[in-house]
C-alpha cells in the first residue's frame, strides 16, 4: 500500500516525503506547483501535478494507485493574504479538503494525517497553550485550518475516515543533508528572511514590533524543527494504521524565543551582520504562542530531538547558503 502526500513538493510536504522514503514506504505525491517546486519531490516518489479541488483527478489518482492513508499538506498557509483574501483560503483549503474528504469515503481509505496550525487558538488565554484551550483564530487561515479539523470531526463520524490533526506551531530548519529546505515565493518567514538577510539578499530584516509585553519586547514564539515536526507524522500514521483514535495534537517545543533571540542566534550561527530595522507590529501577531506539546508525546510516544533553535537555524542555513536562490535552477 502507498502513502499519498497531498503538497508534497511544498516545504514540509517535501520533507515528510524524504522521511517516508527513508522508512521504504511507497509514496505518491499530488502537488499543484502554486507555491510548491517540483524539484523538492523526492525522485522515488510517483509525482501527479493536479489540484486537490479536481475532483476527477483526484479520483484518477485513486483509481491508479493503492493508498491506504493520505499526509494532507496542501493549503495556503499565509496569516497577511488570508485576510486580504479570505475567499481564496476558504475555496483552497476548506472546498480542497472536502472533496478530498468526498473522494477518500468512495476510496474507503480510513488513515488521514492532516496539517493544522497554531493559528486556531488565536490570541492565546495562558501559554503554554493546551490543546483543551479555546479556539477563536484570528485569521481566515487559522479559520480554515479549524473549519477543517470539524468538516473531518463529522466526516469520521458518519464515515469512519480516522483522522490525526497536527497543530503546528513555528517550524524552521531544513533536512540534515541540505538535499531540500525552505522557498516560499513570498517569503514571510522569519528565519528564512533571517538567513535571506544573511547572504544579502535582502538589504535588511524589518522587526515587527518592539512594545510587547514580553522581557525585550519582541514576539515570543516555538520554534520547531522540521525533521521532528515530520517525525511526528509518522507516528502518528504508525498510531492510525495499528487502529489509533481521531485526535488533535500539538506540535512545538514547549520553549519560546524572542525575534530579538533568533536574530542573535542567527548572526552567530552565520558568523554575518544582519542588519535589522525597526517597524511596526505586524497586524494579527500575538505576542506570546508557546505550546505545550505533552500530548503528542503521550498518544505518540514522540521524543523531539532537535528542539534547541541553534540546531534549526544551522541545518536552515546549511540549506540556504548551498541554495541561495531556492529552487531556481541557474544557482
Ligand atoms: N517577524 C519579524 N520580521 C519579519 C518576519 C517575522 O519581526 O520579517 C516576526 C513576526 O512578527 C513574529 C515572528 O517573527 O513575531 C515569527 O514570524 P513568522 O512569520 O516566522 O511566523 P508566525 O509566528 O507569524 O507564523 C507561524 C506560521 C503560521 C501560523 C502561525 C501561528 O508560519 O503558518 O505561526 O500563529 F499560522
Amino acid at each position: 500500500m502507498s502513502v499519498l502526500v497531498l503538497g508534497g513538493a511544498g516545504y514540509i510536504g517535501s520533507h515528510a516525503v524524504y522521511q517516508l522514503i527513508d522508512q521504504s514506504e511507497d509514496v505518491i505525491v499530488v502537488d499543484n506547483l502554486e507555491t510548491g517546486h517540483k524539484e523538492a519531490v523526492h525522485p522515488k516518489a510517483i509525482f501527479y501535478e493536479g489540484d486537490i479541488r479536481h475532483i476527477e483527478f483526484l479520483r484518477t489518482v485513486f483509481k491508479k494507485e493503492s493508498i491506504d492513508a493520505v499526509l494532507h499538506f496542501a493549503a495556503n498557509s499565509l496569516v497577511g493574504e488570508s485576510v486580504e483574501k479570505p475567499l481564496k483560503y476558504f475555496e483552497n483549503n476548506v472546498y480542497g479538503t472536502q472533496i478530498l474528504l468526498q473522494v477518500l469515503t468512495e476510496f474507503k481509505v480510513k488513515n488521514m494525517i492532516f496539517s493544522s496550525t497554531a493559528a486556531t487558538y488565536g490570541e492565546p488565554v495562558s501559554v503554554p497553550i493546551k490543546e483543551t484551550m479555546p479556539t477563536n483564530p484570528t485569521s481566515p487561515y487559522g479559520e480554515t485550518k479549524r473549519m477543517m479539523e470539524k468538516i473531518m470531526k463529522w466526516t469520521e463520524q458518519a464515515h469512519g475516515i480516522q483522522y490525526v490533526s497536527l497543530r503546528y506551531f513555528n517550524v524552521a530548519g531544513a533536512r540534515e543533508s541540505a538535499e531540500i529546505g525552505e522557498d516560499h515565493r513570498p517569503e514571510t518567514h522569519l528565519v528564512p528572511i533571517l538567513l535571506q538577510t544573511a547572504l544579502g539578499r535582502r538589504p535588511h530584516i524589518i522587526m515587527f514590533g518592539e512594545d510587547y509585553d514580553t522581557p525585550d519586547g519582541t514576539c515570543i514564539r516555538d520554534y520547531i524543527h522540521v525533521e521532528d515536526l515530520i517525525d511526528a507524522h509518522l507516528l502518528a500514521l504508525k498510531y492510525l494504521r495499528e487502529g489509533g483514535k481521531s485526535t488533535i495534537l500539538n506540535l512545538g517545543s514547549n520553549r519560546g524565543f524572542s525575534v530579538k533571540e533568533m536574530i542573535e542566534a542567527a548572526r552567530r550561527i552565520t558568523g554575518r551582520e544582519i542588519p535589522v530595522k525597526n517597524g511596526p507590529r505586524r497586524a494579527g501577531d500575538p505576542s506570546i504562542l508557546i505550546a505545550s506539546s505533552e500530548k503528542a508525546r503521550h498518544v505518540l510516544g514522540w521524543n523531539p530531538t532537535r528542539t534547541s533553535v541553534s540546531k534549526m537555524i544551522q541545518d536552515a542555513w546549511n540549506w540556504h547558503s548551498t541554495h541561495p536562490k531556492g529552487y531556481e535552477k541557474d544557482v
